[in-house]
């Protein structure tokens, strides 16, 4: 059966698993903390078992790459074996993990023998203080750094940095991260503020773009451009020229990268989102728990991506050099791991 292609001709290639919708920090950008949150009671949450069979159909259907994400992800317990189950999967290429890195000290050679390849910290600021603030009262600054740490003695190398740019918050310290996160080790990414879900009053003026990103690191560590290493890429790549490494922005405001989407979120309650900024999930749960058969999950999944037509990013550009607001109702972050 050949694989699908969504309305706009783009396959699918990269799956994102959220496999919690809590979190132990509280991020201002993401989950603002003085909200009350409802989580998913546990019965709603699917298990290893149903995680794995799923992605082994989204792996039938195209899919290369597996990206854990949460909330947290490493607040379910013995994600381990949810690692060993995916990395089984005979056509997964890459499978990596996108953490806030506080639990990664007890977890990154767990996670490595279990045949992760990779992981993705996010970490917005070297100051204590500005941490703290951006993660809620609730991040550790020295924790996380030992977390990343951690990965890359575990060899989950290189172990890329995720830094969201705030105009007026950390914006003084993107020199102060390139040069803490040079060489072969580190990969950082600087990533425009993003106006995903409805819970933190994302405004323009809040962005600091990837233009002006590149220009600062480029004034005191010389770059030049790096092509994407495949087209669907988020991030925008760009190579020291004393050759210290590399560094990326994704740059989903100013230079949206829709054209080549391929990825598909999965929620931890078994929704599959088609958009990061979708306003509703198709429901995958239940059919698989009132016994479809891989067929069946099959057909549903051809049928989701056949008819998706998703490019927010795109139609977002748009509305924004006409003045228009963003729309809502969207999906929150926290419960598709961006
Ligand atoms: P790599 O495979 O290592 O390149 O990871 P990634 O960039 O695909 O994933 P990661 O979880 O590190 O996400 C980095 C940032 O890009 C986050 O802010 C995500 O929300 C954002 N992002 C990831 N995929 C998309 C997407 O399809 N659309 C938009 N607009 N943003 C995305
Ligand atoms: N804009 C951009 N990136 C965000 N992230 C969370 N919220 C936002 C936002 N509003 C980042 C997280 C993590 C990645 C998956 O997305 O910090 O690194
Ligand atoms: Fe948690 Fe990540 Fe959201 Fe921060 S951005 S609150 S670490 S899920
Ligand atoms: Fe893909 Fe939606 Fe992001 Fe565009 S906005 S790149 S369609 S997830």
């Amino acid at each position: 059966m050949e694989q699908p292609r969504d309305q706009f001709g783009r396959p699918l290639t990269d799956l994102r698993i959220s496999v919690t919708d809590r979190c132990n920090f509280r991020c201002t950008f993401c989950m603002p903390e003085d909200r009350a949150y409802e989580f998913l009671p546990r019965a709603e949450v699917l298990s290893y078992e149903e995680l794995i069979r799923l992605a082994r159909l989204f792996v039938s259907r195209g899919v290369e790459k597996i990206r854990i994400t949460g909330g947290e992800p490493l607040l379910r317990r013995d994600l381990s074996h949810l690692i060993e189950g995916l990395a089984g999967i005979a056509g997964v290429d890459d499978l990596a993990l996108t953490t806030n890195g506080l639990l990664l000290p007890q977890r990154a050679p767990a996670l490595r023998d279990a045949g992760l390849d990779r992981v993705t910290v996010s970490l917005h600021s070297l100051e204590a203080a500005t941490f703290a603030r951006l993660t809620g009262g609730r991040g550790d600054l020295d924790g996380v750094l030992r977390g990343i740490e951690a990965a890359a003695a575990a060899g989950l190398t290189p172990v890329k940095i995720n830094a969201v740019v705030l105009r007026g918050q950390n914006e003084h310290e993107i020199e102060a991260l390139a040069r803490r996160f040079r060489g072969d080790d580190y990969v950082l990414r600087f990533i425009e503020y993003m106006d995903v879900g409805t819970l933190n009053d994302w405004d323009p003026e809040s962005v600091v773009s990837a233009r002006e990103i590149v220009d600062r690191i480029d004034r005191v560590l010389p770059l030049e451009p790096a092509p994407r290493r495949s087209p669907n890429d988020t991030a925008l790549r760009y190579r020291y020229r004393d050759g210290g490494g590399e560094v990326g922005v994704i740059a989903s405001i100013s230079q949206p990268f829709c054209g080549d989407c391929s990825r598909a979120r999965l929620s931890a309650e078994g929704r599959l989102y088609t958009c990061l900024f979708s306003a509703i999930g198709h429901d995958l749960k239940t059919p698989l728990r009132e016994g479809a058969d891989d067929a069946q999950l099959i057909e549903r999944i051809d049928q989701i991506w056949g008819t998706r037509r998703d490019r927010y990013s795109e139609e977002r550009a748009d509305r924004l050099s006409q003045g228009r607001p963003g729309v809502a109702p969207r999906v929150e972050m926290f419960r598709i791991g961006g």
